[in-house]
């Protein structure tokens, strides 16, 4: 069973979590965690499936966004994908296809159909220190946020892996497993930053993956449409909060783009907070076959 985590440090910072088999969980996750995780095992997925999976922050509206103009061969803007971490099974086995169905557990928490090879799973990877910002200003514009805290508050409880979802240096262990030992062809990583230094080569690759085969022009058409400017423009005049947000925001604009840039951290790190993250993340990263831009 789930166990509600409450801490709260000296300076007031305030994290809720729902803590089950060890790990941290969003507060809002479906039920006591352990019958909706053994459900999504079970579920039946369709070969036209994708998954998405990412620690938060990390590019998951912008690949969801690229993935869904790609599968249904339609530019139309769809705001937020579909969590499994937060709808019941019904909802998503009533979803039309083709589905996208998002995530921010890692590999060993997808159905087990999609694990054998069924459907195809995109993995969005960012530095940890954009990452962290991201996540603090994302937290100060709801209204309702598992995490209350300052930036200082917020990057401590990020470094001793209490935030939602965890360490990001576990989550990457998770993913170094998975590269070494899933032996499956229907996983692709995706990195923020290199989708930021290239973003038509990777909508190029992602079409390829999913096999929809849409064309140069359509690839085209879907990389002019999944520029950061682009996306922030349709969000502004199309967002209708939907059900997953309503617990969260009132706001009448996606609360997740923001500046959408590589290096974003080096106006918030203070020299000392960004020494002692080197440190930790040289001794974390060093076996680790990823590797980060950080500018
Ligand atoms: P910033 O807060 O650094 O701007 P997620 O979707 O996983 O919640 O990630 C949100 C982050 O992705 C935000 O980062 C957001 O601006 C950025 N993002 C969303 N769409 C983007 C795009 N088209 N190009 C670059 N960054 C994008």
């Amino acid at each position: 069973m789930a166990e509600w985590v409450k801490e709260i440090d000296e300076d007031g910072n305030i994290l809720q979590t729902k803590k089950y088999d060890g790990k941290y969980y969003v507060s809002h996750f479906i039920g006591n965690i352990k019958d909706h995780l053994s459900a999504i095992e079970e579920m039946e997925v369709r070969d036209d499936d994708t998954f998405l999976l990412s620690y938060p922050k990390s590019g998951t509206h912008w690949v969801f966004t690229i993935a869904s103009m790609l599968r249904t061969r339609d530019t139309a803007y769809h705001g937020s994908p579909m969590f499994m971490d937060f709808n019941e099974m019904e909802t998503l086995n009533n979803m039309p296809s083709p589905r996208i169905l998002a995530t921010h557990m890692t590999f060993d928490r997808l159905p087990r159909q999609a694990r054998e090879g069924k459907g195809k799973i995109l993995v969005a990877l960012r530095n940890p220190k954009d990452v962290a910002v991201s996540l603090h200003t994302f937290v100060k514009k709801l209204d309702y946020s598992d995490v209350i805290a300052t930036w200082d508050g917020l990057l401590k409880f990020y470094v001793e892996g209490k935030m939602v979802y965890g360490s990001w240096f576990e989550n990457i262990q998770a993913w170094d497993k998975t590269k070494k030992e899933y032996k499956g062809d229907n996983l692709m990583f995706l990195i923020y930053e290199e989708l930021k230094k290239d973003l038509h080569s990777h909508v190029k690759k992602i079409d390829a993956f999913l096999e929809t085969n849409t064309g140069e022009d359509y690839v085209d058409l879907v990389t002019h449409k999944c520029t950061f400017k682009n996306m922030a423009v349709e969000a502004t005049n199309s967002f209708k909060p939907s059900d997953q947000w309503k617990t969260a925001t009132t706001s009448k604009t996606l609360p997740i783009y923001r500046k959408g840039e590589i290096g974003d951290w080096k106006n918030h790190f203070t020299v000392a907070q960004n020494e002692s993250f080197d440190k930790i993340y040289e001794d974390k990263m060093k076996n680790s076959s990823f590797h980060f831009m950080f500018e």
